[in-house]
């Protein structure tokens, strides 16, 4: 599996809860290397460009002010099969259902909360990662 990139976000509940450093510590011990971070508090039209493709999905009001509710930390891992790995860390999008050991299961208790973003295709994240980073920003350790 080649090396890829992936946009993550440690979202308004986790950063609330002080589980930055936890969070990253999951990534790093998962291989997944941090080759661009920014703390940043999302705008209405920020939450809702970044969230579009959900525009017609029942829950998407309540996402955008979520994700507009507090600051977030936004990063890029980069790692062999990063995408994949990145979502096995997290676990699954509701932490009822999410694997013990996963962050969502061990951080977060509910569906509308559940502290961690994770890009879900290659495309997905080429685009993510441009939304919040340049090329200059991405700092590749090899
Ligand atoms: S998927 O795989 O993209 O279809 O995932 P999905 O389960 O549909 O969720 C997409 C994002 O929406 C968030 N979500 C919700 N937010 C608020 N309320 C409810 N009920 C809800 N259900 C899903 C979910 O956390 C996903 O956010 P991201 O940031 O992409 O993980």
């Amino acid at each position: 599996m080649a090396v890829e990139r992936t946009l993550s976000i440690v979202k308004p509940d986790a950063v609330a809860q002080n589980n930055i450093g936890e969070i990253y510590r999951r990534f790093e011990m998962a291989g997944l290397q941090i080759i661009a971070a920014r703390m940043t508090h999302l705008t209405q039209a920020q939450a809702e460009s970044f969230y579009a493709v959900h525009r017609d999905r029942p829950f998407f009001t309540a996402l955008v002010n979520f994700m507009m509710s507090g600051p977030v930390m936004v990063q890029v891992l980069e790692g062999h099969d990063a995408i994949r790995k990145n979502r096995e860390v997290m676990g699954a999008t509701n932490p009822a259902e999410a694997a013990a050991g996963t962050i969502r299961h061990d951080l977060a208790e509910t569906v509308d909360a559940n502290a961690a973003h994770g890009s879900d295709s290659p495309e997905t994240a080429r685009e993510e990662i441009a939304f919040f980073f340049g090329e200059d920003d991405l700092h590749s350790r090899g």
